[in-house]
């Protein structure tokens, strides 16, 4: 079986691993800074306040920024869990915008729509390794006075304009997960130009203290280690050459897919460079097989297909006493949207199997 997604990890980072076993200092201390820094120098950012997942990042991220009770920040309808869940664990209340029907990510017109007298925030997701449309984005934060999160989790090496994704809005939040663009293992960091942004982010990480059990605020245990901040270090010198061979896998089963009636590969934006997190096909009506069929098919021929997103966020038990505003382009594309391998351990020889296998359906 190709594999969706496998973390690529080499002899430097077992042996960065095992140094930081040898010294006995686990806890984040001076490889956390040293990631920090680099990270957030390879971004173009200010600050970087490592953490232990992306989900901790954006919850942090957004406490930070003052979000709480009774403040809205309109998310995508389309997108993981935790962009809309960190919202509630603030006491805030997510809204969802539609998103574009090709690019997959938050439509700026829908934004707009979905801004009330409550909303002090948007959070744009860079989905799939794209970023969202940013100057649009930014364009209606400006004018109605909103902070502009961004959730880059799945987009490190992503460019917008030149510029690196988690570089495009006030505030932005990144994953280091195992199957990400780089891993730490588990793992996030928030990157900031704001000074008292990036203090506020790193007392709410570590229990408040400002210094040894000095606490002057209420906040959580969301430590990075030393073991994955090593790890970190070593995975982000390769990140532009994963990011590379992603791009070269994307564009050959691109000229593939696109031979194949009824079936669309992804598209790439204007001014985007497509980091390629993941590999969306989207099946048309025109199609013969259900989108579940073609996975179906597909996993039974040792390809690692499998479906996206299985539904709108708003649409889960979790969310079931929000506020719905549908969002009918969302709802119209999920159920034709599935992954299949792209990750820098997938051959050429996977590619000419995938390509066979997705020509052989019709
Ligand atoms: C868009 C998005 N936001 C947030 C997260 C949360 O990151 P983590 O899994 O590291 O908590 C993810 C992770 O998969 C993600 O894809």
């Amino acid at each position: 079986m190709i594999p969706i997604a496998r973390p690529n990890i080499g002899e430097e980072e077992k042996r960065a691993v095992l140094e930081v076993l040898e010294s006995g200092q686990f806890a984040q201390g001076a490889k956390v800074a040293e990631f920090e820094k680099r990270f957030a120098e390879y971004v173009g950012r200010g600050y970087g306040i490592a953490v232990n997942s992306g989900t901790s990042a954006l919850h942090i991220a957004l406490l930070a920024h003052g979000i709480g009770r009774g403040d809205e920040v309109v998310v995508p309808a389309l997108t993981f869990f935790a962009s809309a869940s960190t919202v509630l664990l603030c006491g805030g209340t997510p809204t969802f915008a539609d998103v574009d029907r090709d690019l997959y990510n938050m439509d700026a017109a829908h934004l707009k729509a979905q801004v009330t007298k409550k909303t002090r925030a948007v959070m744009p997701v860079d989905l799939y390794g794209q970023t969202a449309e940013m100057d649009a984005i930014n364009d209606v934060a400006e004018a109605r006075d909103l902070l502009v999160l961004e959730d880059a989790c799945q987009a490190h090496g992503a460019e917008y304009h030149g510029r690196k994704a988690g570089n495009l809005g006030d505030t932005a939040c990144f994953s280091f997960y195992p199957t990400k663009n780089m891993t730490t293992t588990e793992g996030g960091m928030v990157l900031t130009d704001d000074p008292k942004i990036a203090e506020a982010c790193r007392l709410l990480r570590d229990h408040g203290q400002r210094a040894k059990y000095d606490h002057i605020l209420v906040g959580y245990n969301y430590r990075m280690t030393e073991l994955a901040a090593a790890i970190g270090l070593v995975q982000l010198k390769k990140l532009d050459g994963f990011v590379r061979k992603r791009r070269e896998n994307a564009a050959r089963l691109t000229k593939g897919i696109a031979e194949i009636e009824g079936l669309s590969p992804p598209v790439e934006g204007n001014w985007m460079l497509h980091a390629y997190y993941q590999y969306i096909v989207r099946v048309e009506d025109r199609f013969p097989l259900t989108r579940d069929e073609i996975v179906q098919r597909l996993t039974s021929e040792g390809v690692g297909a499998r479906p996206s997103y299985p539904s709108v966020l708003y649409k889960q038990k979790a969310f079931r006493k929000r506020p719905k505003n549908r969002s009918k382009v969302a709802e119209d594309v999920i159920p034709r949207l599935f992954e299949i391998p792209v990750h820098p351990l997938v051959s050429s020889e996977d590619i000419d199997m995938i390509l066979r296998a997705l020509e052989s359906l019709r």
